[in-house]
């Protein structure tokens, strides 16, 4: 059915320049862009979107991570958008996430104490209507 999703390219995509290659990869698919902007988030938006994550030991540096600069959000929209950006990005670590996907052709293990993996997208319907409410009001 219709669906949207949360998609965010995190700090180390927008430093890489790879906003434009996140979207095309997105448009190329068939979904739409319905919702988009740069934002710096404040510690306050991360720790509602990163709630699950509370008492995690990574994450503060996650936290950390999200704001040592900005960040793209859009909503994107279209028929099982929310598994098939999920299936666009791969697997959440980029050493292992298979080539084809954005994580797997353009994201890998720079050191860090968190895993940069260059985007987010909700991980289900029900996280996607939240996780749209704190991004886009
Ligand atoms: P994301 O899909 O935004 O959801 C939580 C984020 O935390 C994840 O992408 C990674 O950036 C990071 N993350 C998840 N698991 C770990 C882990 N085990 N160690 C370090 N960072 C992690």
């Amino acid at each position: 059915q219709q669906e949207q999703t949360l998609v965010l390219v995190k700090p180390d995509g927008v430093r890489r320049n790879l906003i434009g290659e996140v979207l095309a990869r997105i448009e190329r698919k068939g979904y739409v862009v319905t919702g988009l902007k740069l934002v710096e988030a404040e510690r306050e938006l991360l720790e509602k979107h990163y709630e699950e994550h509370v008492g995690k030991p990574f994450f503060e540096p996650l936290l950390e991570f999200m704001m040592s600069g900005p960040i793209v959000a859009a909503r994107v929209e279209g028929h099982g958008v929310v598994e098939g950006f999920r299936s666009l990005a791969g697997a959440t670590n980029p050493t292992t996430a298979a080539p084809g996907t954005i994580r797997g052709d353009l994201g890998r293990d720079w050191g860090a104490k968190v895993i940069e993996n260059i985007v987010h997208g909700s991980d289900s319907v029900d996280s996607a209507e939240r996780e749209l409410a704190i991004w886009f009001g």
